[in-house]
């Protein structure tokens, strides 16, 4: 700021002494010019002083960041786990399953998804496998409001500050809602490559990042979700690090496997599915001390959704009623099929009728349709998205097949199976003994 403020008054100086001779007498417009020029070049060297300085701030704010990043991928993120050990039922084989995904080879050259239902546990495994795994485990959480997605990756590498000078965070407020969150996502994409090189220079392996919740970013800014797939696949052939993308819907890996990158992404991908029997009945009578009578009820009811079992199991521990608790849960269903409008009068009533009685049919044992056979019952992939994203039916990626979203909407159907035309005696309900 002095040396600006030097040179304006020399050439100021420079300027009126030498060009006006004798520099006698200053008239008042003369004094007038001299102090608003002044006041200007004031003015400049202050904008200039803090502008440097911002900047100045801002890069070491990145090579503070960058060193924090490369130790944290050392030990890897440690996500916490929101679970108590009294009622978390363990899946040894899934979490293996994960932390197998999580410690890739030198020379592997895939990205994964993981997929599976709302509630299955998904997040909860992801968590543990990475804090298991640790060392050159990333673990991004995507939040559900897309304007924290710039704390998200900076909580996933453990340093909560922004990362952008004062000036860009005021830049950006005024700009529109989509480029800062895209040129965040590119950034912590250039600090992530940073860091994998200086840990495959280390360790002779590549780092793992996983996305989970990827789910919001398909129907908020899907953009992103394209940007995160592009830059897995490149890094996946340069060996770089490896993404793994955890997602709760169909949409999700539809999308993903209608675009190039897909070329890159491990197949089948993984899908985590509900608690077998066995594990529901531990989660209730062991985790939960309900008595098996009343166990049988309820797992009929919502089946393994750990999710759905673990809020039928407070409801019940309250001391309602089972029959309370079953209106509870059906009238959601109920909302579900309204919203999807898959009841009479809905737009798709008479396409879900068909498709329900298709799944229902006694011929097919497993309760599956192909996806082409799904597929057959729509003019438009939009449609089909549509039925599909509304949580009734539950397409899966790993056998490429569609099936009911859960034990609670199959159960919803039995109890009304009148609406749908499906003679009861064909909807199976999982029997317990
Ligand atoms: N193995 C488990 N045992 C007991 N509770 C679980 C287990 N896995 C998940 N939960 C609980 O079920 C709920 C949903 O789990 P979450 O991991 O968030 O599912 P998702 O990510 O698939 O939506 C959470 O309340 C979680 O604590
Ligand atoms: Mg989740």
């Amino acid at each position: 700021m002095f040396l600006t403020l030097h040179l304006f008054f020399y050439f100021y100086s420079s300027k009126s002494f030498t060009n006006s001779s004798p520099p006698l007498h200053i008239s008042e417009t003369s004094f007038l010019s001299i102090f608003l020029s002044s006041a200007v070049g004031i003015l400049a060297s202050i904008l200039l002083f803090f502008v440097s300085g911002d900047v100045l701030y801002a890069c070491c704010r990145s090579l503070y960041n960058e060193n924090l990043l490369n130790k944290t991928v050392e030990k890897g993120t440690q996500p916490k786990i929101d679970i108590s050990n009294d009622e978390f039922v363990s899946r040894p084989q899934v979490v293996e399953r994960i932390k197998e995904i999580l410690q890739p080879h030198k020379n592997h050259s895939y990205y994964h998804l993981i997929c599976g239902e709302h509630g299955t546990g998904k997040t909860t495994l992801a968590r543990i496998a990475s804090s298991e795994v640790g060392c050159g485990v990333i673990y991004v959480d995507i939040p559900a409001d897309l304007s924290g997605l710039d704390k998200a990756f900076g909580k996933a590498i453990n340093f909560a500050s922004e990362k952008i000078s004062i000036t860009g965070q005021w830049l950006r407020k005024i700009k529109s809602d989509d480029t800062p969150k895209i040129s965040e996502c590119a950034k912590a994409l250039k600090t992530f490559r940073h860091a994998s090189e200086v840990y495959k220079a280390k360790h002779d392996k590549p780092m793992v990042i996983v996305y989970d919740n990827v789910s919001y970013l398909v129907h908020k800014n899907p953009k992103i979700l394209d940007i995160l797939q592009d830059d897995a696949k490149h890094s996946a052939d340069d060996r770089k690090y490896i993404a793994v993308f955890v997602c709760s819907e169909g949409s999700v890996p539809q999308r993903m496997e209608s675009r190039s990158a897909w070329s890159r992404a491990k197949t089948p991908v993984m899908e985590i599915g509900d608690l077998s029997k066995e594990e529901s009945m531990e989660y209730l009578i062991k985790k939960r001390k309900i008595k098996e009578v009343d166990v049988k009820k309820l797992f009929d009811l919502v089946g393994g959704r750990i999710i759905e079992l673990k809020t039928v199991a407070d409801d019940f521990l309250k001391g309602q009623e089972f029959e309370v608790v079953k209106k509870q849960v059906l009238n959601k269903v109920e909302k579900t099929f309204r919203s999807a409008e898959l009841l009479p009068n809905g737009l798709y009533y008479e396409v879900g009728k068909s498709i329900i009685g298709d799944l229902l049919n006694s011929n097919n044992k497993s309760n599956e349709l192909s996806f082409l056979d799904f597929n057959k019952y729509f003019d438009k992939t939009e449609k089909l998205n549509e039925v599909l994203g509304s949580n009734i039916f539950s397409y899966h990626p790993e056998k490429n097949v569609v099936t009911f979203q859960s034990q609670s909407v199959k159960c919803y159907v039995h109890e009304n199976a009148d609406i749908f035309s499906v003679p009861g005696s064909h909807i199976k309900i999982i029997e317990v003994n």
